[in-house]
């Protein structure tokens, strides 16, 4: 039977229903088990694992197996550059930091100003360009370590990839990649080409690779498993995490082509109050009375989703918070509220360490530890 949702690396319609998704990509979820694994291994579980944000894997038992064994792995995200990034775009980054930090280990993150360029008629190329050079600002800000941690954009890395670019893109058909990603006879040729580039990254190091990144990116990895081990690779292992609902409701995932939709990193305490009362949607009852009488749809909530997923990260906090707005003790404009100001402390920080980031830019780019260890692997 057809579902009515669904979830593609461009788009997310529908309210997606995650366990299903686990059968349909053919991952695997993250079990209690694993969790322990996880906790075992480094102390401590993020929030977003211990609330299932971050739900589903494939081989991630394999990379905290073998590290225990004492062997380690390097990890892989991205980001294809937008004017302005919103909140949901955070979550792979700020998740990606948190592993970075317990784990000690490299991470690369590409920048695809080719491929936004190439996928939208009406973007230009320095656009995209300009708007690589803001995001990384903002994923700088997400906390990563300078010695340990490299962005590179498409456009400019270009030199270094393209060898392995090739390798990769001569063992995909067109028939693969148009089925994968719904391509037709009639899309450009460069975007055909594209998925070669999102899989560079993941053969940067002889280790295994880790990609923590929404689960709207897993046709990507499901061609690099076809192919990684006949070039002498490992297969990506992957985390994927649940989309951050848009304000306007529960379905789909918060996205920049909707502004009401979307919370931005350069919304001021003014407009996010606005936003927040004016849209968020709400699982309250449309009046006090019958508020205080039956409670709150918890489920299609969006307030209470954002803090659930990204805002509180308190279990003692967010556990009062559902009691009391469930039962009907707390009322709708309460919680959004509280909202508003977890938004707005999280963006205040943001924006202190976005400025901060404009100094250490080189640093994550081209003259960073890291990246001059690629150059001297890629040259020797
Ligand atoms: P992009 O720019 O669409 O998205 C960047 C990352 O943000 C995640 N994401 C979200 N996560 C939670 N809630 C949301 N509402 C939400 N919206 C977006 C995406 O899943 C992604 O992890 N082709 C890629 C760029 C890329 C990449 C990669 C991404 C290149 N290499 C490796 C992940 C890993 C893209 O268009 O991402």
């Amino acid at each position: 039977m057809a579902e009515n949702y669904s979830v593609t690396p461009w788009e997310v319609k529908g309210k997606v229903d995650y366990d299903k998704l686990i059968v349909q990509f053919g991952t695997q979820k993250i079990t209690d088990q694993l969790r322990r694994d996880l906790q075992s291994a480094v102390g401590e579980l993020h929030p977003m694992l211990r609330r299932e944000i971050f739900f589903s894997h494939r081989d991630f038992d394999i990379i905290l197996k073998e590290w225990k064994e004492g062997r380690s792995f390097f990890l892989y995200t991205g980001r294809a550059p937008s004017l302005g990034m919103h909140i949901g775009h955070m979550i792979p980054f700020v998740f990606t930091a948190w592993l970075q930090k317990k784990f000690g280990v490299n991470v690369y993150i590409e920048i695809t100003d080719d491929e936004k360029f190439m996928r939208n008629l009406e973007y230009s190329l320095d656009q995209t360009r300009q708007w690589a050079l803001d995001n990384i600002l903002d994923i700088i800000a997400a906390g990563f370590d300078p010695d340990k941690t490299f962005i590179f954009q498409d456009t400019e890395y270009i030199r270094n990839m393209y060898p392995l670019a090739i390798k990769i893109a001569k063992k995909l058909t067109f028939s693969e990649v148009k089925a994968t990603f719904g391509l037709d006879v009639s899309s450009n040729i460069g975007i055909i080409f594209y998925p070669s580039l999102q899989i560079v990254p993941t053969m940067f190091e002889k280790r295994r690779c880790l990609i923590p990144a929404g689960i709207d990116q897993d046709p990507y990895w499901r061609l690099q498993r076809d192919i990684a081990e006949s070039l002498g690779y490992y297969k990506a292992a992957q985390i994927h995490s649940k989309f951050l609902p848009p304000l306007t409701g529960p379905e789909g995932k918060m996205s920049s082509s909707v502004p009401e939709s979307a919370i931005y990193l350069i919304d001021d305490h003014k407009t996010v109050e606005r936003k927040v009362m004016k849209y968020a949607f709400s699982g309250g009852q449309p009046t006090v009375e019958l508020q205080r009488k039956l409670g709150a749809n918890l489920d299609v909530d969006v307030p209470y989703q954002w803090l659930y997923y990204f805002f509180e990260e308190d279990d003692q906090k967010i556990k009062r918070i559902a009691e009391e707005y469930s039962s009907g003790k707390m009322l709708t404009g309460e919680i959004k509220q509280i909202l508003v100001e977890k938004i707005n402390s999280f963006l205040d920080l943001h924006r202190e360490r976005r400025e901060r980031a404009r100094d250490m830019v080189k640093d994550f780019k081209y003259e960073g530890r890291l990246a001059r260890a690629m150059w001297e692997k890629i040259h020797e």
